[in-house]
């Protein structure tokens, strides 16, 4: 009885993979599976199998049943798709083939959601060159040749001397010297710098530059436009910090951290162990900045700020390696 099954079933599978069309697919369903199929008769002889074999004998039964069951699928999708290929004539009552539907990528959906948050604000959206000049990247932001602070941004040079950028404040000078005050600009893009790859860097990220010049403008504007745009993100509860720092093209400067998502605040790899996690470096725009633009610095003055878009997704979804955003590995991408 055992040898009768494990004929039959060898017999199944040559006779279905051999089936050349949905027609003969549905025969062979139910010679062996169906009301009289050759499977359901042999289930009904169980009861003559000997007493001592009869559930070694049910499983393997059961075993093979899904077996075809599995086959006879696989082998319907097989046709189906060698027919979509070959296209010569077209069975409409066949089931379709689910085209799989792409969506953005996460970094994208950030952006756009911060794109909205500004546009609401009032600032306009400007898009600027990766491959950039060491004037706009550097000198226009008050970082001369010799100034130390280049050290911490450690440059990618193009053979005709141009860099790419490492900081999006590039597009600062670029559009100041276009247009006439007052500005509000948003300038959400890529970065470069040569970096040791790790989980918290990268040798490219997307970051999200702003800045305001107008009239009286205060370091409370600045903590106010932070505190809603990091609301709007992370929700009203979220606790943010200001702490006091330093970048030549603003002063004062002033670094904004986030509780950290991803530990809750009590210290993990991700915040090097702080429970804080730096998100919007800013500051009130260097009157040096301003002149190199050709603006009076004595009439205008105004913030800026950027925002760590890579580190935006990350706390977000509590990603703890950033690497994760730049693979293009669908069964991680498709889950956002
Ligand atoms: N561009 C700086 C960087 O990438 C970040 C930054 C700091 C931008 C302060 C600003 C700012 O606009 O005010 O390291």
């Amino acid at each position: 009885m055992q040898e009768e099954l494990i004929n039959l079933k060898n017999e199944a599978i040559a006779q279905i993979s051999g089936a050349n069309g949905s027609a003969e697919l549905e025969e062979l369903r139910a010679a062996y599976l169906g009301r009289n199929g050759k499977f359901t008769v042999l289930v009904k002889k169980i009861k003559d199998v000997p007493e001592e074999n009869r559930k070694s004998f049910g499983i393997t039964l059961n075993e093979s049943k899904t077996a075809i069951e599995n086959l006879l699928t696989d082998k319907k999708h097989e046709l189906i798709k060698s027919l979509s290929e070959k296209r010569d004539w077209f069975d409409l009552t066949m089931p379709g083939v689910k085209p799989t539907l792409g969506h953005l990528h996460p970094l994208t959906q950030v952006s756009n959601e911060v794109n909205k948050i500004f546009n609401y604000l009032g600032y306009q959206i400007a898009d600027g060159p990766e491959i950039e000049t060491d004037y706009y990247n550097f000198e226009a932001l008050n970082i001369p040749k010799d100034h130390p602070s280049r050290d911490t941004q450690m440059t990618f040079y193009v053979e005709d001397g141009r860099i790419l950028r490492t900081q999006t404040s590039a597009m600062q000078g670029r559009v100041m010297e276009l247009g006439k005050p007052p500005f509000k600009v948003l300038v959400p893009g890529r970065n470069f710098r040569y970096e040791q790859v790790d989980a918290s860097h990268g040798f490219e990220f997307w970051q999200v530059e702003g800045f305001v010049v107008d009239e009286n403008i205060h370091l409370t504007d600045l903590l106010g436009t932070i505190s809603y745009v990091l609301g709007e993100l992370f929700g009203k509860e979220t606790k943010i910090r200001f702490a006091t720092t330093n970048f030549p093209f603003v002063e004062p400067g002033v670094d904004t951290y986030l509780k950290c998502t991803i530990c809750k605040g009590k210290g993990c790899s991700f915040c090097k162990g702080t429970g804080w996690s730096e998100i919007m470096p800013a500051g009130m725009i260097h009157p040096n900045v301003l002149t190199m633009a050709g603006i009076d610095s004595k009439k205008w003055n105004g913030f800026a700020f950027a925002i760590g878009l890579s580190r935006i997704v990350n706390l977000r979804y509590q990603i703890k390696d950033l690497r994760t955003l730049t693979t293009p590995d669908m069964r991680i991408l498709s889950q956002f």
